[in-house]
């Protein structure tokens, strides 16, 4: 299919119950192995891209994958810019095909986040793109971006106030969560997503979704979360794919990369379906409501 438009998805998401997983892929292998689980449970499905990513691959060549993952499955594909500060590589990215963007402004101050993020939405909109915001940071370093500290933290009522004056499409608020793995059990904040959707019909995003249970997923899904970020697990199962692999090499004395690439990729492909289960998008893309 041609490539799906982010908000479409989660929209639907938010009408149907369930969220859209959105994955940080790294590479080709990544996208095709995340894509061919959605296809393979027929699930939407949102294909991320950190800053570090856009760099290490080039936005010429991580968009042409995406592009060619979506069009090797017959279910959606979104292609998203995960916590991006930097407006440089937002229009960058608007330019080069990506269909959302998070522009990440929770290092501003309120009345700087508020002119950055109307801006962007403004140039986002005019391509047809979508845009997150995050005006509150989200704790936790990812590729490069965020910080462990809680710099800004606003009340519920002041994020929505922000999201309808600037325009935006989706809410990353703090719930909780971080970005990475866990060192002591989170505290959750379902409650702020259910007042948030009490005030208004923007979707909410949940971010650090690695190391969180089934039944944490099952509640903020309840609550009203319609698009869930997951980006260690993949790097995890990824990683420790080819370390498996690798071993075997060593005490074989047989070096396939390709036969690395499959495992991996079947590593990958494995968890992505994992959280399309948790999330319970599994068989939403049959639903017509995801319009590509
Ligand atoms: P995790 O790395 O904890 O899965 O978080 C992913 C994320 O929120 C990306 O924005």
């Amino acid at each position: 299919m041609a490539m799906a438009n982010t908000v479409d998805l989660v929209t639907a998401a938010q009408n149907g119950g369930y969220a859209v997983p959105a994955v940080n892929i790294v590479d080709d292998l990544s996208a095709r192995a995340v894509v061919r689980a959605a296809e393979a449970a027929q699930s939407p499905i949102i294909l991320q891209t950190s800053v570090k990513t856009v760099r290490s691959v080039g936005l010429t060549l991580l968009a042409a994958i995406a592009r060619s993952a979506a069009q090797s499955v017959r279910v959606p594909v979104a292609l998203h810019l995960d916590h991006c500060p930097d407006r440089e590589v937002i229009t960058q990215v608007i330019g080069a095909g990506w269909t959302s963007v998070l522009f990440d402004a929770s290092d501003r101050s309120l009345e700087q986040a508020r002119k950055e993020t109307a801006e962007v939405v403004a140039e986002a909109h005019e391509a047809g793109v979508g845009v997150e915001s995050e005006i509150e940071n989200i704790i936790g370093v990812e590729d490069g971006v965020g910080s462990d500290e809680a710099k800004h933290s606003y009340s519920v009522g002041q994020l929505v106030e922000v999201a309808h004056e600037t325009g935006t499409d989706m809410i990353a608020p703090q719930l909780g969560t971080a970005h990475g793995l866990y060192s002591a059990a989170p505290v959750l904040q379902f409650h702020r997503v259910e007042s948030l959707r009490a005030l208004t019909d923007l979707p909410v995003v949940l971010h650090g979704g690695t190391g969180l249970a089934a039944s944490d997923f099952r509640r903020f899904v309840g609550a009203g979360i319609s698009k869930i970020n997951i980006s260690t697990a993949l790097k995890i199962a990824y990683m420790k794919a080819a370390r498996t692999h690798l071993a075997t090499a060593e005490a074989t004395g047989k070096w396939e990369p390709v036969k690395m690439f499959d495992q991996i990729s079947a590593a990958v492909t494995a968890v992505t379906l994992e959280h399309i289960d948790l999330f319970g998008s599994r068989g939403a893309a049959t639903a017509k409501a995801v319009s590509a």
